[in-house]
């Protein structure tokens, strides 16, 4: 069944946005007991007991100034801290959120925040520090920053200035987790966190009465100063504290848990308090405190544990104090957080609509976005112009910028495509179907180089150094999904419902599953015969509706255009410009792959001429905005029974004849090129060259990748067999450093293994002859 023909030209969809959001951030943050005696402001313990953030990111259109609505709930059941709580843009996980996103220079986006208390507040457990650590977070990760464990240690700065002050203990010890000492490190001027060491199975007994103590009212109990005896007793009992906890001395620990700086002053308004302690201590505990300021209490225990919960559940009744007795494991990885897929949010891209159009590369015609053929009334397939997009930033900025992106936690900064958007897209309003995509190996398979193994296809080619980009290991198996992340992408935004191609096999299975993916119907016309097992199994399973046509891949091209502008269907073959458009990323990351330096070649196989008019032109783009500083030659391999760009070539480019094609290479099985003139311009602008080589090169070459253990199909080895003949011929030097492209997966044509397979052992038999 086709889907509803659309009526003229495609409308964009409205109320859509770009720039990535999470939909929802969820932070857990654990709750922390400071001080553990002497410790006074420095040391905070993290325990498994939970305040968990969720973060939903409400559509961009929602009013930003409207209040925040944060919905508290409790597992600490009635409490009035807890009632207390403000659920407006006085929130303290607000108002920590806000000003993160603040200081990173990211609007702050509409949002509603459901927090589920675990943690009582005004116990001395953390509660604040969960507001101040879930805030800095869900900030973080709003804005795409992924830390590592090492990276979070840099965020206590910033954590202990959210917290408005100079208290560092809590909020440390819930980012990091575990037992963590802080200290002000006056000649760096920053705070120092370091993660002390706990015996494993050491655990915690906490009594936690009704009553809250407020943290400022419980400092002003505190003397101004300490005598010199107080301070030295502190500083010993914490160091043997510390060594204690480290070695296992659970006697050293008990030992050392006496404090003389804040727990005998805040007993005076906790008069059970000594008691509560020795009713710990004597039932097993290793040792007991005020955990932070009260008015919660933390005993440490090992085997036992239930004794030591009993005996202060016993001893509070007995002193006539209502409270919870919980036992809490301790929390070895602080604060966590959950990212849910992202969707557009804001806009980025500087560029509007309006000044986004079409162009003829022929004959310089421009058109209007919504124009769907792409095909200028001279023939030629239409462009997205380009020209000043990305022109705002230079080529330091912009590395940086895709750099920085690497670690982020975002799918569309992981994508190889969405990765370097605003040269892609310079559209507000489109909501990335992504996977993600890109991000595939190179791997070194040069003689001179490291190549983990992979070094005889070095020696197959004669190259010192060469490296095989693997598309064949993007999500659906091949290149093809570069572009058509881009492609599919924007037949949403304009509103089809269907979407078609002619294909030789991978751009079919790419374009079924990305529109299943996106609820669109997907219709390929396939060359009846001539594709593939495993392309044609992928549309078949993907769901699209197979047509196949009695003819070649050029036959079939003729149709898709034909049914396309017939039934309203928009057409995603690499005539279409936004799937180009997408296929440039290759050229971005494996630029950023050779850390933004440039090989010297890089050869691809060339079918319909997509690929290697979408490398050229990111290469050049590249190259003018200053991401790179030259240009790598480009070779685009054609099979000798599929050869019309080389006969071009060979005639100077004068002219082209289309060829009736018939090679093994099935997937550039193709003889009357779409992207002729586009692939003509970036080979004579990139001083690139065309080479045919022979089908018993093709599968000499695929043997030599296959049984190193990489593997690809066998059009992807035109690109290999390329190189080897311009090694042997003398227009690649050895010592050059070439790039040359798999663009398909091994597991595509599984009958063609069995005859490369027989190639490779004729070849050598006459080797041995
Ligand atoms: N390699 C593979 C594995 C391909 O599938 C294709 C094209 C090419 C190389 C050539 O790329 O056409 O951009 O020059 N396959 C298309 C398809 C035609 O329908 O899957 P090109």
């Amino acid at each position: 069944m086709v889907g509803a023909p659309l009526a003229g030209a495609l409308q964009p969809v409205k109320g859509s946005i770009a720039m990535f959001l999470p939909s929802r951030v969820t932070v857990r943050v654990p709750a922390t007991s400071a001080n553990l005696g002497p410790g006074f402001d420095c040391l905070g313990l993290a325990l498994k007991l939970y305040t968990t953030f969720e973060v939903e990111l409400l559509p961009a259109d929602m009013a930003h100034d409207r209040e925040p609505l944060v919905e508290i709930s409790s597992a600490w059941g009635d409490d009035p801290a807890i009632d207390a709580l403000p659920t407006d843009h006085r929130n303290l996980f607000y108002q920590t959120l806000a000003r993160r996103l603040a200081d990173l220079a990211v609007p702050v986006p509409a949002v509603k925040v459901r927090a589920s208390i675990g943690i009582p507040p005004g116990r001395g457990l953390g509660s604040s520090a969960t507001a101040v650590i879930g805030g800095l977070l869900a900030a973080e990760a709003i804005a795409g920053h992924a830390h590592s464990e090492k990276q979070r240690v840099g965020l206590v700065n910033a954590a202990v200035a959210l917290e408005h002050g100079s208290h560092s203990d809590n909020v440390a010890a819930a980012l990091l987790g575990g037992l963590v000492v802080t200290s002000w490190d006056e000649r760096n001027s920053a705070w120092y966190a370091v993660r002390a060491s706990l015996p494993a199975n050491l655990c915690a007994v906490l009594f936690v009465p009704v009553f809250s103590m407020d943290t400022i009212a419980g400092r002003e109990l505190l003397p101004g100063q300490y005598t010199k005896a107080d301070a030295v007793h502190n500083l010993g009992h914490l160091a043997l504290l510390l060594a204690a906890l480290a070695v296992g001395d659970l006697k050293g620990v008990g030992a050392a848990m006496n404090d003389r700086f804040h727990e005998p002053y805040r007993a005076r308004i906790f008069p059970q308090l000594p008691d509560l302690l020795a009713a710990a201590r004597s039932a097993g505990a290793h040792g007991a405190c005020l955990s932070g300021s009260g008015s919660a209490i933390l005993a440490l225990t090992t085997e036992r544990t239930q004794e030591v919960a009993s005996a202060l559940a016993r001893a509070a009744q007995s002193l006539n104090i209502d409270g919870r007795v919980v036992i809490a494991g301790l929390d070895h990885c602080g604060a966590t957080v959950e990212i849910d897929q992202c969707r557009p949010a804001v806009e980025i891209n500087t560029s509007s609509r309006e000044e986004v159009v079409l162009r003829c590369a022929a004959c310089a015609r421009h058109f209007p976005l919504e124009r769907t053929d792409y095909r200028c009334p001279c023939g030629q397939p239409l462009d997205v112009a380009l020209d000043d997009v990305g022109t705002a930033m230079d080529g330091y900025a912009w590395r940086q910028c895709f750099d920085e992106r690497l670690s982020s936690l975002h799918a569309v900064d992981r994508s190889g495509v969405w990765r370097f958007r605003e040269l892609l897209l310079p559209l507000p309003g489109v909501a990335p179907i992504t996977r993600p995509e890109g991000q595939t190996n190179l791997y070194p398979a040069g003689r001179a180089q490291h190549s983990n193994g992979h070094g005889r296809v070095g020696e197959f080619t004669g190259l010192d150094r060469l490296w095989l980009k693997h598309e064949g290991e993007n999500p659906t198996g091949s290149f093809k999904d570069r572009g058509m992340t881009v492609g599919v992408s924007i037949a949403r935004w304009l509103g089809a419902s269907a979407v078609a191609c002619a294909s030789t096999g991978n751009t079919s299975a790419s374009m079924a599953a990305y529109a299943a993916q996106a609820g669109l119907h997907a219709i390929v016309l396939l060359p009846q015969g001539k594709v593939a097992a495993g392309k044609l199994s992928q549309a078949i399973a993907y769901d699209a509706e197979i047509r196949q046509v009695a003819g070649d891949f050029d036959r079939a091209m003729v149709d898709v255009e034909r049914m396309c502008l017939d039934e309203g269907i928009y057409l995603l073959n690499s005539l279409n410009p936004f799937r180009i458009l997408g296929q440039q990323s290759l050229a971005f990351e494996l630029m950023q792959q050779f850390a933004w330096d440039v090989p010297d070649w890089i050869v691809l196989p060339a079918g319909n001429l997509g690929n290697t008019s979408a490398l050229g032109m990111g290469l050049l783009r590249a190259h003018r905005l200053g991401l790179v500083d030259r240009l790598p030659r480009i070779v685009s391999v054609q099979a000798a029974g599929a050869n019309p760009f080389y006969q071009s070539y060979l005639d100077g480019f004068s002219s082209f004849h289309p060829v009736k094609a018939q090679t093994i290479a099935t997937a550039i099985n193709i003889g009357d090129p779409v992207s002729y003139l586009r692939a003509k311009s970036v080979i004579q602008a990139t001083n690139g060259l065309v080479a045919q080589v022979t089908d018993a090169e093709i599968l000499q070459a695929k043997a030599a990748v296959d049984r190193v253990g990489i593997g690809c199909e066998p059009a992807s080895a035109a690109s290999v067999a390329g190189v080897k003949q311009l090694v042997s011929r003398g227009v690649i030097q050895p010592t050059e450093r070439v790039v040359a492209v798999l663009t398909g997966n091994l597991l595509k044509d599984p009958d063609a293994i069995m005859l490369a397979h027989q190639v490779h052992k004729q070849t050598l038999s006459e080797i041995s002859v």
